[in-house]
């Protein structure tokens, strides 16, 4: 059993994921706006990676025996300049999903709840992972520039690391 604690607060983490969600779709739909394929290839996949990470809260939260609870998802930015600040955007925002999910970590070990430490864990792989990836993928847009031909390479390029990613597994 979670704490009620623990239970708001990861409550409030599977919100931020559905978040999260809504933030990459939207930000596809200005790829598209402004065709950017590959981009918009990679953010799609973004957004459902993170409703796979709201999903796997929500199914632990209910089989942990209290209960997943949707509340009202903020609306999110639509409008960029060009595509350098909507990776921009995206670097910001997981680095601030880190830092709640590292909250959320050391609320679990201070109430020695080592059941949803141990489950928190793949968020904190997983957040790794995706500081590095999109940090990479910033720096490449800096190295080849988004003027002229240098966007078509990047959408080029991005979209090629949607295309080779492997599958992220479902939520257990
Ligand atoms: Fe659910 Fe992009 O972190």
């Amino acid at each position: 059993m979670i704490s009620k604690k623990l239970t708001t607060l990861l409550n409030k983490q599977i919100n931020l994921e559905f978040y999260s969600s809504n933030l990459y779709l939207q930000m596809r739909s200005w790829c598209d706006a402004n065709s950017l394929d590959g981009c918009g290839r990679f953010l799609q996949q973004h957004a459902d990676e993170e409703m796979q990470h709201m999903n796997r809260l929500f199914n632990y939260v209910n089989e942990a025996g209290s209960m997943a609870l949707i509340g009202a998802i903020d609306e999110p930015r639509s409008d960029y300049k060009n595509v350098q600040e909507v990776f921009e955007a995206t670097f910001e925002h997981e680095c601030q999903i880190t830092k709640e999910i590292n909250m959320l970590v050391k609320a679990a070990y201070d109430e020695a709840d080592f059941s949803t430490f141990n489950f928190l864990q793949w968020y904190v792989a997983e957040q790794h992972e995706e500081e590095h990836l999109i940090g990479s993928i910033l720096d490449k847009i800096k190295m080849i520039g988004i003027e002229g031909k240098g966007l078509y390479f990047i959408d080029k390029e991005i979209g090629g690391i949607a295309d080779n990613r492997p599958e992220e597994p479902p939520a257990p």
